[in-house]
């Protein structure tokens, strides 16, 4: 594919403009009051598929506990869970474990300044290595995330209903032409801002954007409709039951295996079921006589909790269930000791029925 080129005096416009708007505009993020490039790639990687604003206070109470890579590197994997708890995704908490060990043993514990190595890292691709070896090191490197995926997209006029893969070439090439010299640091998170700020996915607010006049998407009066499928797909709807079943003063936990979606992860009983299936509380009985070996008596319903992943929507029906007897898989722990145990969100909020 032939390099995309801007005309060199339009290319030093933009440049010039949106360093200029960021200057007055910039927002005011604890990560960006610091160098530390292990600061900086917690930081990149929390914002990856998380908002600017849920970020922050998990930001903030990371870099508390652990202030350092190698104090990370060493923390057992369960506290890094813990502290990532309601932020989702979270392979990325696993992931950020495994790289940390990986740096302290293979790179002195510095975090790489060369995008091959960090690319080797789990959970580091090629947008957030971009991000890391800019903002933190200052290189040359391009990012592409969401934000500046549709930022490029509307100043190119560039619907990428072409080959999705031509169309990241295109926007990776962009993004890395438009860098100046430098200031790769100051440009990429300027780029983020337009992104968050101004060019907005449905209602671009293009008579405040420093490119107006330069974007081609603005000029042909449908900015909008530069949007790389960032809109959300419908997803689909699955149901369960759960339970909490109760002996004395003691839960019944599962811990999800290691790998794999919420790996790590403890929570109560559960298990799918089709969408209007009846006489919950005789499955949910049944099913934990076969899986676990317990007899129980279900007693209250305690309602439908929700949430939405990024794939599915979850709908649980939660039952309390009084132990008579049997042993099995799982592990009883004190309600008391229960905040002190991994979980996604709905199960949390169910530790909080109890
Ligand atoms: N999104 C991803 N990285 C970011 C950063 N460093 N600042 C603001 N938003 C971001």
């Amino acid at each position: 594919m032939r390099p995309f080129l801007f005309n060199e005096k339009i290319k030093e416009k933009i440049q010039a403009n949106l360093l200029r708007w960021f200057k007055e505009n910039q927002r005011d993020l604890p990560w960006r009051k610091t160098k530390d490039p292990y600061a900086i790639w917690i930081s990149e990687v929390m914002l990856q598929q998380t908002q600017v604003q849920t970020v922050i206070p998990y930001y903030q109470r990371f870099l508390n506990i652990f202030p350092d890579l190698r104090s990370l590197a060493k923390a057992p994997l369960s506290k890094v869970l813990k502290v990532w708890e309601g932020l989702g995704y979270y392979s990325r908490a696993r992931n950020l474990h495994q790289a940390s060990q990986i740096v302290l043993n293979n790179f002195n514990g510095r975090i790489p300044d060369r995008l091959e190595d960090l690319l080797r890292l789990p959970g580091v691709g090629k947008s957030t290595a971009g991000a890391i070896l800019s903002i933190a090191f200052n290189k040359k490197a391009p990012i592409l995330d969401g934000n500046v995926k549709r930022v490029l997209s509307r100043l190119i006029a560039f619907s990428n209903d072409q080959r999705k893969e031509r169309g990241e070439n295109l926007l990776w090439q962009i993004s890395q032409s438009l860098i100046p010299k430098g200031v790769a640091r100051t440009f990429n998170q300027a780029l983020m801002d337009l992104g968050s700020m101004i060019c907005t996915p449905r209602h671009p607010n293009c008579q405040d954007c420093p490119l107006m006049k330069l974007c081609q998407g603005f000029g042909s009066g449908k900015p909008e409709s530069y949007t790389p499928s960032s809109f959300r797909k419908r997803i689909p709807h699955f149901f369960g039951i759960a339970a909490i079943i109760q002996k004395n003063e003691k839960v019944l936990l599962i811990q999800r295996p290691p790998e794999g979606f919420l790996g790590g992860l403890w929570e109560f009983p559960n298990w799918r079921i089709g969408r209007n299936e009846r006489r919950l509380s005789v499955r949910l009985r049944n099913k934990i006589k076969e899986e676990f070996g317990i007899e129980v008596i279900v007693k209250n319903d305690l309602g439908p909790f929700s949430q939405a992943y990024s794939h599915f929507r979850l709908t649980l029906q939660v039952f309390s269930c009084e132990y008579l007897h049997g042993n099995g898989m799982g592990r009883w722990i004190s309600i008391k000791k229960l905040d002190q145990f991994p979980m996604s969100r709905i199960h949390r909020e169910l530790s909080r029925v109890i």
